[in-house]
């Protein structure tokens, strides 16, 4: 292991001092208290709401009239609503809510692009105890449906437009008794008032919920508590070093974690002005709204890193970026090449942060103080404790691969996975919370990535489940079975590959890939669809029937096939 040069970068332009200046003894001597006294408040009376930290306080402060959004479109035009008046219209829109009949902790669901009603929905749902859950706007109706399902959502916020994916699922959704199209939104909200009282909801109160995807089975229902806006806030403050007088840009959907943790609560929580960009990626674009808003600090992903790396230099020298002091990675492996990029072009290096939709924020990450290791995740952040240990949760020394663990009990780890609590369990061993990423520690306690321990594809940074995608694929009347795998991509990290074998009767053509195609387009989500397709006659399946996708990727990359004793001929 680490048979290669390490190569070091240093930021060497911070342009002011960092949050955290010095990492090794904020970790030594890391106290939570401590850390949250002056940047979270809790109620008098012990209790703590996670959007009352991120906007409500600011309304009514300093910040009342800073601007909290710039809501930006594809051409530009923009939107901006400060501190007081999100504040006002999570209010609206919290009280809208109670009209309706919802109480705490039912299930209050999202499925829009970027706009303000997500933001203000999202913070209004929290305000009165309820649970906010958002859906990518990319998704497709048996992806919606799985997620309302499930959660027994009771209402569901989305636009004219994206209603339309309901429609073949709604009879089949009882509990869910409200649509609301931001239209009627628009109507309703002037009519409820902008004053409320805001539930002082204990720590532990379910605030958020996401689905997310794992090798087998449908999307699980990840709990998060109001408790994470501590890690939240912190991990924003000292990872991505935001200061008051910062202009944020989060790339990320809020139908993701990303944009749940550092676009809406832990981010405007250190009351910095938040870009949100609604439009296509377009390198272009992407400047224009750094050179226009002046962004300082930057939060993307490794894939956009690399589509504007290959976008060219050029572009870059076109505006000027100047304002740019700090920008961070997140979601899949930075490599090193991108990263290097970064540092000629912007004069600054990504700073690569790892962690996970279970975590809630967080856990590894490059500091500003800390000189980058090209190619690791980082060192863990204060009172995170991370090991590497083996299949039975016994740690591994330094320099040996294993499952990338943390110690039970952070402040954000998730607090259940919905109606499913024996699968919650089985992420824990012997006080350990296993991750599903395989990675090693070197000797002076860098993390680094070396792949899933499991079949989850991560393609231009979002999850995706295999199990999912083929259940799209074998719902088309011509495919018999399916197997998926990621398969390495230079741009995207991975791409879906699919492996399908057909009923009897059809016959493999590219018009038909195209169909096969569009069906998972339309059924699961625009982003999760194989973008390479391969015809087979059979699968490699297990005695037992399960299809091994281990030898799949294996022929596919032309690796060793290993072990194949407890497989059905093939
Ligand atoms: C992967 C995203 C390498 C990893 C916030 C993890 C990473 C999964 C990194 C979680 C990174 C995330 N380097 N891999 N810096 N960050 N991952 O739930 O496999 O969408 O387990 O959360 O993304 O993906 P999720």
């Amino acid at each position: 292991m680490q048979k290669f040069r390490i190569i070091t970068v240093e930021d060497k332009h911070l342009s002011v001092s960092p949050n955290l200046e010095n990492h090794e003894r904020a970790y030594r001597d890391f106290d939570l208290k401590g850390w949250v006294r002056g940047e979270v408040e809790y109620f008098d009376d012990g209790k703590l709401n996670a959007a009352y930290n991120a906007v409500e306080r600011h309304a009514h402060n300093e910040n009342k009239n800073k601007v909290a959004l710039y809501l930006v479109d594809e051409s530009l035009n923009e939107t901006k609503l400060t501190f007081f008046e999100l504040n006002q219209l999570a209010n609206r829109f919290g009280n809208y809510l109670k009209s309706l009949g919802v109480n705490h902790g039912d299930r209050v669901f999202f499925f829009l692009p970027r706009t303000a009603e997500i933001f203000y929905g999202f913070l209004g749902t929290l305000k009165i105890g309820a649970i906010a859950g958002t859906m990518f706007s990319a998704f497709g109706s048996d992806a919606i449906y799985d997620r309302l399902e499930n959660s027994s959502a009771k209402v569901l916020v989305t636009t004219e437009e994206l209603k339309t994916r309901l429609i073949s699922v709604r009879r089949k959704l009882p509990a869910l008794e409200h649509v609301i199209t931001t239209k009627r939104l628009a109507k309703v909200l002037a009519k409820h008032s902008d004053e409320l009282h805001t539930s002082h909801t204990d720590v532990d109160d379910p605030a958020f919920m996401l689905y997310t995807s794992g090798t087998t089975g449908k999307p699980k229902g990840v709990i998060h508590a109001h408790k994470a806006i501590l890690q939240q806030h912190l991990t924003a403050k000292y990872v991505l070093d935001l200061k008051p007088e910062d202009v944020y840009w989060c790339t990320a959907d809020p139908g993701w974690v990303t944009g749940i943790s550092y676009q809406i609560l832990g981010t405007l929580s250190n009351a910095a002005s938040t870009v949100v960009y609604s439009g296509r990626f377009d390198p272009k674009t992407w400047y224009k709204i750094i050179e226009k808003y002046r962004v300082t600090v930057w939060y993307s992903a490794p894939t956009a890193i690399r589509m504007l790396q290959a976008a060219g230099d050029e572009l870059v020298r076109f505006h000027n970026l100047s304002s740019l002091r700090h920008l961070g990675s997140v979601g899949e492996p930075l490599n090193p090449q991108p990263l290097l990029w970064s540092n000629r072009v912007f004069k600054h290096p990504f700073h690569d942060t790892w962690w996970q939709t279970e975590t809630g924020a967080i856990m590894i990450g490059n500091y500003p103080c800390l000189d980058i290791r090209v190619g690791s995740m980082g060192k863990p952040f204060p009172g995170i404790h991370p090991a590497i240990v083996d299949d039975h949760g016994n740690e591994l020394p330094p320099l040996t691969e294993g499952n990338l663990a943390l110690k039970k009990g952070f402040i954000s780890q998730m607090t259940k996975i919905w109606r499913r609590p024996k699968k919650y369990k089985s992420y824990f061993i012997k006080g350990w919370y296993i991750t599903g990423d395989r990675a090693y520690k070197d000797k002076e306690g860098y993390y680094w990535f070396v792949g899933r321990a499991d079949d989850v594809i991560k393609t231009q940074g979002e999850r995706v489940g295999p199990f999912e995608v083929e259940s799209a694929i074998v719902s088309y009347p011509a495919c018999a079975e399916a197997g998926v795998i990621g398969k390495p991509d230079a741009l995207r990290g991975q791409i879906i590959k699919a492996f399908i074998a057909l009923k009897p009767g059809f016959k493999p053509s590219e018009k038909l890939k195209l169909e096969i195609t569009e069906h998972v387009k339309h059924h699961l989500a625009g982003h999760a669809y194989p973008r390479e397709i391969e015809f087979v006659d059979s699968l490699p399946k297990t005695r037992s029937g399960k299809i091994v996708r281990r030898l799949l990727r294996a022929k596919e990359l032309g690796l060793p096939l290993g072990d194949t004793s407890t497989l059905e001929e093939y």
